[in-house]
């Protein structure tokens, strides 16, 4: 209840005075991405999960973001949102920008109406390859997340003492954006939405505290079986869920999976991880196969690299488990002491499988970062 009112203290209009809306500055995040364990798949209200869900944050696979803003003490024309100017790469383009001002002025119309009287000049860089065809969505969406909490305490230094820890605003304005991105705040393991015994929140990720050593070096490599846009963006996906034959099952499942994870988590068990994410990777994609529409993500590559894995691990007994997202391509999980043997693993038996060879050796990281700011 605290929470619920926190949240309504820190987004209610405050009519800001014409003088505070006159500022101009820069402000850069970066954030990385992050691999969900127990998958979000199913949304309601405003960007709310239907099951909680708990995640890996990533470290190398980041977006850097700078904002250059400008405040206005006047409305310049009808505009819903900010002006915008929007660059990735240096470059403009067209479709990152409608999402972004859709997103912005989704904003301006809710929680931060002053967004209106601003000018926003946006550019961005992923540290990934351009086509590698990993999602951006959750570690752009945090980056610029965290540009505007930075804004929004500028402008509001009084909810400073509402704070309950750092990127908790971000978190907010991230999951508006992009629901997954509301676990790219922080690290290693972030939670999103509220589990079985009361922790979490659906409106922003809290950090799973409770992780025992031989998690706290995990590393994920990640193979690019395709570079390809995915046929069916996760919007559309979420929405096949209402409705789905086995949504109530699913959403179930996924609330109990959470929490035999987070015992897992805590008690270092790898068996007992392998198994328990690689059922919900599968049962995401299976959800997937029996929507109606039907459709299928997953690549005939991405089916022999599973065989490969678990005909490996079988054989070898080296712990590593692999996990999807929305997508063809796969995210092979394991402890730092087995690098050495992973990769080369990898070199011999998955490498061949993806596209161009490409694969992105990541691990566990921190979340969101503030790279730098200059506000005047
Ligand atoms: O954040 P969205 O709307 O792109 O949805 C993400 C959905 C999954 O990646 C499949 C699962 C998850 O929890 O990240």
């Amino acid at each position: 209840m605290f929470i619920l009112v926190w949240i309504m203290q820190l987004f209610t209009d405050r009519s800001l005075e014409a003088e505070r809306l006159n500022i101009l500055g820069t402000v850069t995040y970066s954030a990385p991405s992050n691999i969900a364990l127990v998958k979000y798949w199913g949304k309601k209200g405003r960007q709310l999960p239907q099951n909680p869900s708990l995640s890996l944050t990533l470290e190398t696979s980041r977006t850097t973001t700078t904002l250059e803003f400008q405040g206005r003490t006047y409305l310049r024309d009808n505009k819903k949102g900010p002006g915008l100017e929007f660059f990735f790469h240096g470059e403009q383009r067209p479709d990152f920008h409608t999402k972004i001002s859709t997103y912005l002025d989704s904003l301006a119309l809710n929680e931060l109406p002053y967004l209106k009287y601003f000018d926003f000049v946006i550019r961005t860089e992923n540290s990934f390859p351009h086509s590698s065809g990993i999602a951006s969505s959750a570690s752009s969406m945090a980056a610029l997340a965290g540009c505007l909490a930075e804004i929004h305490f500028t402008l509001h230094p009084e909810l400073k003492t509402y704070e309950l820890y750092p990127g908790q605003l971000a978190s907010i304005l991230a999951r508006l954006g992009s629901g997954s991105a509301a676990r790219s705040v922080a690290g290693p393991f972030m939670q999103w939405g509220l589990d079985e015994e009361a922790f979490g929140h659906d409106h922003y990720a809290v950090l799973n505290k409770n992780i025992h050593s031989s998690f706290t070096e995990i590393q994920d490599s990640i193979l690019i079986i395709s570079a390809e846009q995915k046929s069916v963006a996760s919007t559309a996906g979420h929405r096949l869920m209402e409705g789905h034959p086995f949504s109530e099952a699913r959403f179930l499942n996924a609330k109990k999976r959470l929490m035999k994870l987070k015992s897992i988590l805590s008690s270092g068990d790898w068996d007992g991880f392998i198994e328990l994410v690689e059922v919900e990777a599968l049962e995401l994609h299976a959800l997937m196969m029996c929507s109606n529409p039907s459709y299928l993500l997953m690549k005939p590559q991405t089916l022999e690299a599973i065989y490969r894995i678990r005909a490996y691990r079988q054989a070898h007994g080296l712990p590593m488990a692999f996990t999807l997202d929305a997508g063809a391509n796969l995210h092979l999980l394991y402890p730092g002491s087995s690098s050495l043997l992973v990769h080369q693993f990898i070199d011999q038996e998955l490498r061949a499988l993806c596209e161009n060879g490409q694969v992105l050796h990541d691990y566990v990281g921190r979340g969101l970062r503030r790279e730098g700011a200059h506000l005047s």
